[in-house]
């Protein structure tokens, strides 16, 4: 049933999602590609970037209007100082059921125990290929494969469940999906791959370079068997499907041939404090200046309230249907994914 709170296509608002810095130590091709990210790139100043005390607040306000799932995203969070502190603030929120984080993982040898001492439960750590070449051409030859396995690893030993997304791009790491999904089988964390997508302005986005769903499953079928399992909960993002010949279930987030926008119930905060309400939304709404000035809890929810009744997108079932893309979309690593 409709509610005075839900949006225009009457999708209620359930999950914050919230960038808490805008700089990355890798360079991904499909996000941060190194020609733009390049070491004069002007990524925010400090005192741009919305403090823990600001987040805190705003998230309090976003519970008190139906959010019960928060993720912290970046750029790379553990990036941002003594982000174990903003997870304990977070954790204090009456209404947070959930709380995770998306990293690229390769801090989580050094910040896994406090993590987990502050209160995550668990962690999405991004991986697009278990081969040196390939993952190190992608992610701009910052980093090993190695070293994202330790950080796995670090998380799994101090009792976080972990996710993996894999980014497929045709061309750079479509050969990686089987070995990918079987390793991750082995270790038993679940794996879920992701359609290329048009996020930001920056990556030369083509259409032939996504591997859709429906082929990411045939090539997995070639080698272990698969069948579908419904949603966890209404809207999420992956559908699952487990293995039939074994335990374990992977993931794929089909934001390109097969969209979710009919159930999609996300806001984004930018690291700058502005409220997205999509993915590849071109305008923010500016909370960071509410925050900072007299303006009450009250006004600033009554704000995003509004804003959030107003809310019309579902760029991705309209992807296919336009012929040029959205000018000036905000950037992945504003705005975490
Ligand atoms: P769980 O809470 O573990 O179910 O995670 P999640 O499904 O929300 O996924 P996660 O945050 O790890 O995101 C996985 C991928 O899906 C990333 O590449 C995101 O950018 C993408 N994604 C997440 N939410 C949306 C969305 O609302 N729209 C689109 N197009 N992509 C999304
Ligand atoms: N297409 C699909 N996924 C992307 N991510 C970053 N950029 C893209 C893109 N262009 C993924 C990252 C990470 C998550 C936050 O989003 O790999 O797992
Ligand atoms: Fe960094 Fe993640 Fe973007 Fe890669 S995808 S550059 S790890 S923020
Ligand atoms: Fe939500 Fe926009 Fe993603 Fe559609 S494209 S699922 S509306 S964030």
């Amino acid at each position: 049933m409709a509610n005075r709170s839900d949006d225009q296509w009457n999708r209620p608002l359930r999950d914050l999602r919230i960038s808490v810095i805008d700089r990355c130590n890798f360079r991904c091709r499909y996000c941060m590609p190194e020609e733009i990210f390049g070491h004069d790139y002007p990524f925010l100043p400090k005192e741009k970037i919305l403090t823990f005390a600001e987040i805190t607040r705003l998230s309090r306000i976003f519970v008190s209007l139906g959010v019960t799932k928060l993720r912290i995203t970046g750029g790379e969070p553990l990036l941002r100082k003594d982000l174990s502190s903003l997870i304990h603030s977070l954790t204090q929120l009456d209404g947070v059921e959930d709380i995770a984080m998306t990293t690229n993982g390769v801090f989580l040898p050094k910040y896994a125990a406090s993590l987990r001492e502050a209160g995550l439960k668990r962690v999405t750590v991004s991986l697009d290929s278990l081969n040196d070449d390939r993952f190190r051409r992608m992610n701009g030859g910052r980093s090993s494969v190695k070293a994202v396995l330790e950080g796995i690893e670090a998380a799994a030993q101090v009792g976080m469940q972990v996710k993996i997304n894999m980014v497929v791009q045709k061309g750079f790491n479509d050969q990686d999906i089987v070995p990918m999904a079987d390793y991750f089988q082995k270790k038993k964390h679940i794996l879920r791959f992701v359609e290329f997508m048009d996020v930001g302005n920056t990556n030369g986005w083509k259409l032939d370079q996504v591997v859709s769903k429906q082929q990411i499953i045939e090539t997995i079928h070639k080698h272990m068997l698969l069948e579908p399992v419904s949603p966890q909960y209404k809207g999420e993002v992956a559908t699952r499907y487990r293995y039939l010949d074994r335990d374990g279930e992977i993931g794929i987030i089909s934001s390109v041939t097969d969209a979710f926008c009919s159930t999609c119930t996300r806001a984004r905060i930018s690291a700058e404090g502005s409220l997205y309400t999509c993915l590849f939304a071109s305008k923010g709404y500016k909370l960071r200046t509410m925050l900072r000035s007299e303006q009450t809890d009250d006004e600033i929810r009554s704000y995003i309230e509004h804003v959030w009744r107003g809310r019309t997108d579902r760029y991705s079932e309209e992807r296919l249907t336009h012929t040029k893309q959205a000018s000036s979309k905000i950037e992945m690593s504003h705005i975490g994914g």
